[in-house]
């Protein structure tokens, strides 16, 4: 049986989304969750775009062991030394260099003609390997691009020496059968492809982008580039838990296995909700929150027989474990951070202590905690920023046939500012005093509640995404009382805001 590699880019392509950017600290997190998930590549960004991407990929590359480091890097030389600096103490690392090859690229964008765009390719294959043997070269725009002029391009890059060859569906245009010809014919017509390991990176424009990489594994692609709920550009990438789950599920068909801890899925899947504030649809494949309830008569009939006449995937295969009643008030720091152990949260003696006072606040107001609830505690250690803004105090007041009106009390700096505002809702009038107090000029783009478990004294959780000088950033906040988790989750995101511009 081979083995398909899992190249995880939700950190680069995923990042790309709008709204979805991540900074150094919750980027590190993700990474450590992809690394417990066992993917076998994560590209941890594109060293070159920012100071943030590049102090990102040291960090990872310096913290997280398992995968493999990898950086995008125009194939430019400055692109490349960036890159590299930027992965280079990481134990195992990658460059992934790409340049366009379909004319429509190179006429009106790059204004090259084929011969240069593939001196250049080879080239910069030549001068990463200068740095690391594990280097990846991408056509970009391969399946808008003559095959015979691609085959020729992908034999001279593994001839310069790149490790992997990775075919990318740039604009998601391709449709599976055609898409499992190209690799075939790629895979028969390039004499050196025995060298190299052939990847593929499709995007989702028009939702084919899982079936576009299994019809490519279908016909010798070993290598799948993907994202943790499909994020990434436009309509996304191809779906991380999507490709693996089809693989493991059809063994027969597929004959390959993954590297990945599927009980690992779900997991993966919160965070990086939670972390990009990009929420995942209910019936969303593998992890919509619809995904495993049946709704039908015959179908529950069906299941309470036998669960296989409906199921094909079990719940906890993926890590979905009937909620159970794990902590209360009256458990102590041991239990907390034991049981957060368990469900793979290892947290430093300060983050735990600072969970810890967070939990024992919810505890006496909700009397069971759960493991979701314990997550959406713990969230808050991720999504940390310097504090330029705290929340002191608020309070507010509402009802039938009254304005209702917020106020709300505020650390900045050293002063403690109180103000006072009405609005449309107690949350308006709760955004209109912050907005006042940190005079901030971003404007509310998304503003989301979601109960973490069932019941009213359910934790609610927040995620609101602030617009400012075309920079877009979520914030978190979980309580009991949605209001206060609406004021910590605007607070969250206008400390990024000011995070950012330091
Ligand atoms: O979609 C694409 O072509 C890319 C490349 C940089 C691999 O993201
Ligand atoms: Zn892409």
């Amino acid at each position: 049986m081979r083995t398909i590699r899992i190249f995880d880019t939700t950190l680069r392509d995923g990042e790309q989304s709008p709204g979805a950017s991540m900074n150094t600290g919750e980027k590190l997190q993700v990474a450590r969750q992809l690394a417990r998930l066992g993917v076998d590549i994560i590209e941890a960004g594109f060293a070159i775009a920012s100071p943030g991407d590049f102090e990102a990929i040291k960090t990872i590359g310096g913290e997280v062991e398992g995968p493999i480091i990898c950086s995008l890097a125009r194939a430019k030389e400055e692109d490349i030394k960036r890159a590299w600096e930027a992965i280079k103490d990481a134990p195992k690392h990658r460059i992934h260099t790409f340049h366009s090859t379909s004319d429509i690229h190179l006429k009106y964008q790059f204004k090259v003609d084929r011969e240069t765009a593939l001196k250049r390719s080879v080239e910069m294959v030549r001068f990463a390997k200068s740095f690391t043997d594990d280097v990846e070269f991408s056509p970009m725009d391969a399946t808008r691009t003559d095959i015979a002029y691609l085959c020729e391009v992908v034999e001279a890059v593994i001839e310069a020496g790149a490790l992997t060859v990775n075919i990318p569906d740039t604009v998601g245009y391709i449709i599976p059968s055609e898409f499992g010809a190209m690799i075939k014919e790629i895979h028969d017509r390039v004499k050196n492809i025995d060298k190299a390991v052939i990847a593929v990176h499709c995007h989702n424009d028009l939702g084919l982008a899982s079936s576009n990489s299994l019809s490519a594994v279908l016909n010798g692609a070993g290598q799948i580039e993907c994202t943790i709920n499909g994020i990434g550009e436009r309509a996304g990438n191809c779906s991380m838990e999507e490709v693996v789950m089809a693989i493991k599920t059809r063994k027969d068909i597929f004959n390959a296995v993954t590297n990945i801890r599927t009980e690992e899925i779900m997991r993966s899947s919160r965070l990086v909700t939670k972390i990009t504030g990009m929420s995942v649809q209910p019936n969303k494949a593998i992890v919509g929150a619809n995904a495993f309830s049946h709704e039908s008569g015959i179908h529950q009939d069906g299941l309470l027989k036998e669960k296989t006449t409906y199921e094909i995937i079990t719940p906890e295969t993926i890590g979905l474990h009937k909620t159970h009643f794990v902590l209360g008030k009256h458990s102590g720091r041991h239990a907390f951070r034991t049981r957060l152990k368990e469900i793979g949260y290892d947290l430093s003696d300060d983050e735990i202590n600072s969970a810890f006072e967070r939990f024992k606040k919810v505890a006496d107001q909700k009397k069971e905690i759960f493991d979701e609830d314990l997550e959406a505690i713990v969230s808050e250690e991720y999504t940390m920023v310097p504090e330029t803004y705290s929340l002191i105090d608020m309070f507010v007041s509402a009802g039938m046939g009254k304005k209702p009106e917020g106020t709300v009390k505020l650390k900045v700096g050293d002063q403690v500012i109180e103000q006072t505002m009405q609005g449309d809702g107690p949350v308006d009038a709760v955004f209109m005093a912050i907005a006042r107090i940190s005079d901030t000029k971003s404007k509310l783009q998304k503003y989301e509640v979601k109960a973490i478990t069932g019941g009213t004294d359910a934790l609610g959780e927040v995620v609101c995404t602030l617009e400012e000088d075309d920079r877009s950033v979520s914030g978190h906040g979980a309580d009991t009382d949605i209001i206060t988790a609406s004021a910590k989750a605007y607070i969250n995101a206008l400390n990024k805001l000011a995070a950012g511009k330091k």
